[in-house]
């Protein structure tokens, strides 16, 4: 709730910020409803998100199970099999070496999203940064896409067996699994000609990665670059850091929930469209 509100108040002031915001029927090549973050709302939005979406009361890795060795995920018509390595998220800085709600949430997303037609993934070139375990990415693969699945170049070993053992036999797109460090220079390959797609989930969750990250993202797009995030409601000073910074460089909007996977939905997740101004 709101800090200071009634649950009626509160929800009035979330229905007139709503109705305030200005809906696009699409954005780049997402095509369906998308709310515009503008310039004045970083602030507004974060503080109503966590006041209607009340993210700490809602159960966190409801998707995933983080103290297992393998993660079973149906998408795409096949049975997925994540490998994860629990023992390794005790190092201080390893946050992929397992599988996060809003990697759940963003693969089985693009899945709905091309089952609907709100995305086309085939043929596409897609960059995953901070593939992590790299379901989205072996997601987008299994969708028609040329993927490119990058991440920190020590966290590459585990990502490129998920790879090997998810997309055997007869896969639509193509799958690669290189090493990217955020604000580092880009190899030529990943930006030229500029990705259709770049897709992260949870890899907005620090400031300094913050600055980096959106360093990487402006040198990767082009114009006709769509990028969809997926983050974790958990801390809202970050998230507004991310938005604020965002939005000087690409326009910034949110998808709801009713249009996610119907299996897939959560509180403390949101899913942002960016394409560059
Ligand atoms: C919280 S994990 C999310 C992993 C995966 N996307 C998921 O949703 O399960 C964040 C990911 O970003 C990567 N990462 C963190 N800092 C990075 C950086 N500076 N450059 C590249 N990747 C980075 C981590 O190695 C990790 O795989």
């Amino acid at each position: 709730m709101l800090p200071g509100c009634s649950a009626d108040e509160a929800e009035s002031v979330a229905d007139k910020f709503e109705e305030s915001k200005t809906v696009v029927d699409e954005l780049g090549l997402y095509k369906g409803k998308v709310k515009i973050v503008s310039n004045d709302d970083p602030a507004e939005e974060i503080m109503l998100l966590w006041g209607i979406q009340q993210p700490i009361y809602s159960k966190p890795n409801a998707f995933v199970r983080q103290s297992s060795l393998q993660l079973h995920l149906d998408a795409c018509g096949r049975s997925l099999s994540i490998l994860q390595s629990p023992s390794s998220l005790g190092v201080p800085g390893v946050t992929g070496s397992v599988m996060w709600d809003s990697g759940v949430v963003l693969g089985k997303f693009i899945e709905h999203a091309t089952e609907t037609g709100t995305l086309h993934f085939q043929g596409k070139k897609v960059v995953e940064l901070g593939a992590g375990c790299g379901l989205v990415g072996c997601i987008a693969a299994l969708l028609g896409a040329h993927v490119v699945l990058t991440d920190l170049p020590d966290r590459l070993r585990l990502l490129k067996k998920n790879v090997e053992d998810n997309l055997y036999g007869n896969v639509r797109g193509s799958a690669v699994v290189t090493e990217l460090t955020w604000g580092n220079n880009l190899d030529p390959d990943l930006c030229c000609p500029s990705p259709d797609y770049v897709l992260g989930s949870d890899v907005i969750y620090g400031e300094d990665a913050v600055v980096d990250l959106l360093e990487t993202l402006s040198d990767l797009c082009g114009a006709q670059t769509t990028v969809i995030l997926a983050g974790e409601l958990r801390n809202d000073a970050i998230l507004e850091y991310f938005l604020e910074a965002a939005i000087k460089d690409f326009v910034v909007g949110s998808i709801d929930q009713q249009q996610w996977h119907p299996d897939y939905r959560s509180q403390r997740v949101v899913i942002y469209i960016l394409v560059k101004k």
